[in-house]
């Protein structure tokens, strides 16, 4: 059984006019509509004003002339205000909400020539909305020389993933979306990448809490301040980036800074003051170290977050702020909550998305091309165009993606020793030397402290490793453990 094509189609009260002979030479949007010669209509529900049934009748016998295999179903729809967006979309949506549709043996068409503006625009947001499954066909008179009934048509699919070009416009927007929350860094961990991919996409569709955890030094905070910038170019935010510390807020005045206080609310509150909360009204919030926030803060946070209302201290009435809220932590807040030191409803409010940032040492594809970054951007602050001597960047990068390199304070180690190595090397080029040091240093400030001076096994263990120590014989041990120990102690004064 072959599916039956359905317009909806609103009656044009004055395009559709005419009663002389001469009506057949002109376009009339509705029997223009059955006369296209590569769409056969088999049914027309023709919406039309109480008031204009006797045209609508018309209507309905030139149709039946036109196209003898169309039938047509006048829908009278009272419209007092054919441009009251309100009323418009009300009747339409009941509509769309009462009718039969049989989307499995029909095919739905919704005209948006007649009608009022206001009409056209519901008409495209119900099928926008799939509240009429169809897609949207416009009629036009045809463009050649002799006017005729018919004139031409052009069907609208809403579904943009039909078409390419615009498929890829919104890849290319998507795209650049993503390279500007990694600055451009071309990184190739693709867990990273899909990470970052997943946070653009929810970033520009979704206004709900986002928690960003990760080690520290990983770039939460960074990233937190691109989500932002990226949200403000577009257009989901228009007020500020407030970024505090948890572990800096203690005490009374904890309260305070995030949710305002009024004079004299306590000692020391000399005058109003608005508070993170209020500040960041319309803009984002970013709690950094959220693990770190008293349970009394929790509790109102997630109050605010609720409902967007908060009672500053010392205030008789509620204040009202609405921000996108974004935490970061280095700390299991699933632990914490399980300790009692995070509140399980808290955090089932800030983690419906949650990302974890990688260590750096667990993405070492993206050392390379984060300290051609890194090696820019100290240049272009310093005036100078930072390279490295070949052999040298072959060496740092053998180091700095091997095993060893554990990169424990992650990018602020990477910006610190290109910092270092841009400062210490002769002229604009880093060399061998000055890499070689760079890589004592990481290796000193990554060795883990050291045991107890007087822990002979533990220190020969730490220096020499398991299996070399093992080896050695008692008194062999007990000598170097004693001079490793003077050494230590002599390194330490
Ligand atoms: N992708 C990156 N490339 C280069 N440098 C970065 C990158 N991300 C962050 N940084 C730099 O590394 C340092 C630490 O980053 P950030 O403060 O964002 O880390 P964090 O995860 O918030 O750390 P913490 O847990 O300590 O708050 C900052 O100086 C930041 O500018
Ligand atoms: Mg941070």
């Amino acid at each position: 059984m072959a599916r039956r094509t359905v317009v909806f189609s609103f009656l044009g009260v004055t395009l559709d006019r005419g009663h002389a002979a001469k009506r057949w030479k002109r376009w009339r949007p509705n029997p223009g509509l059955v006369s296209q010669p590569d769409l056969p209509i088999d049914r027309v529900e023709l919406l039309h004003p109480p008031e204009s049934t006797l045209l609508a009748d018309q209507i309905v016998a030139d149709i039946a002339e036109l196209s003898p295999r169309t039938t047509v179903v006048c829908r009278p729809i009272p419209l007092p205000d054919a441009w009251d967006f309100e009323a418009v979309y009300g009747a339409l949506h009941d509509l769309a909400r009462s009718y039969p549709f049989d989307v499995d043996a029909e095919d739905y068409l919704v005209h948006i020539t007649t009608g009022t503006h206001v009409i056209q625009i519901c008409l495209f947001l119900l099928v926008e909305a799939r509240e009429l499954p169809g897609r949207l066909i416009q009629t036009e008179p045809s463009r050649g020389r002799e006017a005729t009934v018919a004139g031409q048509h052009r069907i609208i699919d809403l579904d943009l993933s039909r078409y390419a070009a615009i498929a890829e416009r919104f890849a290319t927007v998507r795209e650049q979306g993503t390279s500007f929350l990694k600055e451009g860094i071309e990184t190739r961990n693709a867990a990273y990448n899909q990470l970052i991919d997943q946070i653009e996409q929810v970033a520009v569709r979704s206004d709900m809490p986002l928690l960003l955890m990760g080690p520290t030094g990983a770039g939460k905070t960074r990233l937190a301040r691109r989500i932002y910038d990226l949200k403000k170019a577009r257009r989901r935010l228009k007020g500020e980036f407030v970024e505090v510390n948890c572990a800096t807020l203690r005490g009374d005045s904890a309260m305070g800074a995030l949710f305002g206080h009024t004079r004299g609310a306590f000692t020391g509150a000399v005058k109003d003051r608005p508070g993170l909360l209020r500040t960041a009204d319309q803009g984002l919030l970013f709690l950094d170290e959220i693990g770190e926030l008293g349970l009394d803060e929790q509790a109102m946070l997630l109050r605010a977050l609720e409902s967007g209302r908060f009672l500053p201290v010392g205030a008789d009435h509620e204040v009202h702020s609405q921000f996108q809220l974004i935490a970061g932590t280095n700390r299991d807040l699933r632990q914490a909550a399980l300790d009692g030191a995070f509140r399980s409803d808290l955090l089932a409010r800030i983690d419906t998305w949650t990302w974890s940032l990688p260590a750096l040492k667990d993405r070492p594809e993206d050392i390379e091309p984060n300290l051609d970054f890194e090696l820019d951007r100290v240049g272009r602050a310093a005036g100078r165009r930072l390279r490295f001597h070949q052999e040298a960047r072959a060496r740092f990068l053998r180091f700095a993606m091997g095993p060893d390199a554990t990169w424990d304070r992650n990018f602020r180690d990477l910006g610190a020793a290109v910092q270092r190595m841009g400062t210490l090397a002769p002229g604009d080029r880093i060399d061998e030397p000055t890499v070689l040091a760079e890589m004592q240093r990481l290796q000193a400030a990554w060795a883990p402290a050291g045991p107890p001076v007087d822990d002979r096994d533990a220190l020969l263990i730490a220096i020499l490793g398991e299996s070399a120590a093992a080896e050695l014989d008692r008194f062999d041990a007990v000598q170097l453990a004693e001079v490793l120990r003077v050494c230590r102690q002599s390194q330490a004064r």
